[in-house]
């Protein structure tokens, strides 16, 4: 006998951002962060647990997945089956429609839903605000996935095992666009908690940049309320940045930005000299995604098709939270 479910997940991007950790074992956060979930950046995945399998499969984007990416999805499939009392082993089939491992944030996106489908799978009740908590632990930004729209991720205590993810706003109270310039399709030399470790260890800007969050954190909630752009956008390219600076104060030092990334962010301050309201930002990654009214993406996104190094443009909406289809 074999039991299966599918589940949908949709990237999100931070508008006040994550880095490091305040619990490296439950895999806290060391400062809160905001996102936006994105449609239509989805993952999809289907699990079965099947008696008549020897050990797991993984398959990602239709190849079998390896080293640290297998054993993390092992990770939440072993919980998941302490949970349900279950031993049987499952088949992964997971697949992005955007570029994987690229600071896209396709882990969020991919936890999220392997949580969600292997709960479901083994035959556990929906439960979003454990479904975040557990996503949580594989991948911090994978908790913002479980909800739609605006969401939080408060930073954790240590010790605090159930930290989840909550509703800020739903996908309906604000329709802004994400316009994604991608600068290279590649995956990225330094994953983010790798990077995150290597900060906290090394990079004199760390503590700095802890203490920077919260209030920025604040600024970027409060203007999501008051759907203020110039509010939100400025708290977000400071938290971008004081990020950014972050990293690469680490030794040796991690610059995730590229050529192109540079040209995409003169882009973006040339048309907000020419009066469009557009703010930038990036995560472990070479790309830049640039927060937009909806009626602006359009002119937005045909600038940063035009920018050179840019490779192509993606459009971004408010999204739904996590979804399973039956
Ligand atoms: C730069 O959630 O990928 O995208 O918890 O170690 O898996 P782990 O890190 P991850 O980090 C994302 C960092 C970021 C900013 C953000 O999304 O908030």
């Amino acid at each position: 006998m074999s039991q299966q479910a599918t589940a949908i997940a949709r990237a999100n991007i931070a508008l006040a951002k994550y880095w490091g950790k305040s619990d490296v074992g439950l895999n806290l956060p060391a400062v809160s962060s905001i996102s936006l979930t994105l449609e239509p950046m989805r993952t999809e995945t289907t699990v079965t647990f099947d008696a008549k399998l020897a050990s797991d499969e993984v398959i990602l984007n239709g190849k079998p997945a390896e080293g640290k990416a297998k054993s993390r999805a092992i990770k939440v499939l072993d919980q998941v089956r302490a949970l349900a009392e279950s031993g049987h082993k499952a088949r992964v089939e997971s697949a992005n429609n955007f570029p994987t491992a690229s600071g896209l944030a396709s882990s969020a996106s991919g936890f999220a839903a392997l949580v969600a489908a292997s709960w479901t799978a083994a035959g556990l009740k929906r439960d979003d605000v454990r479904w975040s908590a557990m996503s949580r632990q594989a991948s911090a930004s994978a908790a913002r996935s479980i909800y739609g729209g605006f969401v939080e991720l408060p930073k954790g205590v240590p010790g605090d095992a159930a930290l989840a993810a909550r509703e800020v706003a739903p996908p309906s109270h604000w329709d802004v666009r994400i316009v994604v310039a991608v600068a290279n399709e590649g995956a990225k030399d330094v994953g983010s908690t790798e990077g995150m470790t290597l900060s906290e260890q090394t990079s004199p800007y760390y503590r700095a940049w802890v203490e920077c969050s919260d209030a920025l954190v604040e600024e970027v909630r409060a203007g999501i309320m008051a759907r203020d752009l110039t509010k939100v956008g400025e708290a977000m390219e400071q938290s971008t940045l004081a990020m950014h600076a972050c990293m690469m104060a680490s030794r040796p030092g991690l610059i995730y930005l590229q050529p192109a990334t540079l040209a995409a962010l003169a882009t973006v301050k040339r048309l907000r000299k020419e009066g469009i309201e557009v703010y930038a930002t990036m995560d472990a990654g070479p790309h830049v995604k640039a927060l937009c009214h909806a009626e602006d993406a359009e002119r937005v996104a045909a600038a940063l098709a035009d920018t050179q190094l840019v490779l192509r443009t993606l459009v971004a909406h408010p999204g739904e939270g996590l979804e399973i289809r039956t």
